[in-house]
């Protein structure tokens, strides 16, 4: 059975991008690979955070991987610094990763710029990812789109390290979705939806109630047109419709354009929407019901012990591998 591997960072409001590039899909593996799933608190304090929000952040979307479907007799759910396998391997890994190939990440790129205070960590980022998956072992790793840069570092390291020191780690692949792996932002369709964004009409997100949702994607940016056709180049933001109508309904590309043929933009938003709320809201009221039940963290203490037997193992045999000593 292959593992996966992926993870979520604690940052602004879980949206449908998150959803349709990768939570959606690690529910869908759980059935068909040993899965491993993570809050990526560690990766979160690469930008300054409130303690208060992070920690309130960490525990909403451990809460949304179960509400979303997640079965932690299925996947095992973990919060990253629980594990403390993740900073050992990532500091193992940065006396591998080399300056010229973090120089060359384009989302360290577009972060730091125009910031005069960005630290190490955010430089570092990618590094802690790698150690992430390779304490897995993993064979996969499911994300969007943005992260493929990232995921050939991990492997490259994975590489030079099994080649400098024998073979000790799994070379993973990414695993990016055909269609949905860049869910465009619904007030600017030529850029991704982002949790970052400045305005809350880029996203819809998971815990958005069905009014807003429904005002959300009315107002989404299109083109003066009128005619619904699937064309991400020249038609982003109806694309973009087309792409989350497709996902969330099960239904191919092909099959969606033709359901809407002849039909106009109104008419498009509003089946859209109603197939949005109709999708997030069971998921809103599960998340509602488990975040008063203790359940999460029952769910994540378990996890950390299963996750920490086998990271620690791989640590262990990475530390053997790279020449330190074990403990006495
Ligand atoms: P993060 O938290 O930014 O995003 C979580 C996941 O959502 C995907 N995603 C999208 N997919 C489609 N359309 C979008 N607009 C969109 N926006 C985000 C991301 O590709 C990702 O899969 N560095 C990672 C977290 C991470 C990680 C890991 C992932 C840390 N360690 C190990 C995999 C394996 C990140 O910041 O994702």
């Amino acid at each position: 059975m292959k593992r996966m591997l992926s993870g979520i960072q604690p940052t602004g409001n879980l949206h449908l991008g998150n959803y349709l590039g990768a939570l959606k899909r690690f529910v869908e593996l759980q059935d068909e690979a040993e899965c491993f799933y993570c809050v990526v608190d560690l990766h979160a304090l690469t930008v300054p955070r409130d303690p208060d929000e992070l920690r309130e952040k960490t525990l909403e979307v451990a809460t949304l991987y179960l509400a979303a479907g997640l079965d932690p007799k299925k996947a095992t759910l973990f919060v990253q610094s629980h594990v403390r396998a993740h900073t050992e391997a990532g500091w193992l890994l940065q006396c591998v990763a080399r300056m010229g190939e973090l120089n060359r990440m384009t989302q360290f790129k577009e972060k730091s710029q125009g910031s005069d205070g960005v630290v190490v960590g955010l430089y570092t980022y990618p590094v802690l990812q790698a150690a992430d998956i390779v304490l897995y072992q993993a064979d996969a790793v499911p994300v969007g789109e943005d992260q493929k840069q990232h995921l050939e570092l991990a492997r490259d390291l994975a590489e030079r390290f099994n080649n400098r020191y024998g073979k000790v780690l799994t070379l993973p692949e990414p695993l990016i979705g055909k269609i949905g792996a860049r869910i465009m932002g619904l007030d600017n369709p030529v850029k991704k939806m982002s949790k970052s964004a400045g305005s809350e009409a880029n996203y819809i997100a998971l815990l958005d109630e069905p009014d807003v949702i429904v005002k959300k994607i009315k107002r989404a940016v299109t083109d003066s047109e009128n005619c619904i056709a699937y064309d991400p180049e020249s038609k982003p933001g109806i694309s973009n419709l087309l792409v989350i109508y497709s996902l969330i309904t099960g239904q191919t590309i092909e099959e969606t354009v033709q359901h809407f043929e002849g039909k106009g933009y109104g008419q498009l938003k509003k089946e859209v929407a109603e197939a949005v709320v109709e999708h997030l809201t069971p998921i809103r009221e599960r998340y509602h019901e488990l975040r008063q039940s203790g359940e999460v963290e029952r769910v994540l203490a378990e996890g950390a012990e299963k996750a920490s037997a086998i990271a620690d193992e791989t640590l262990a045999r990475m530390k053997e591998a790279m020449g330190l000593v074990p403990p006495f």
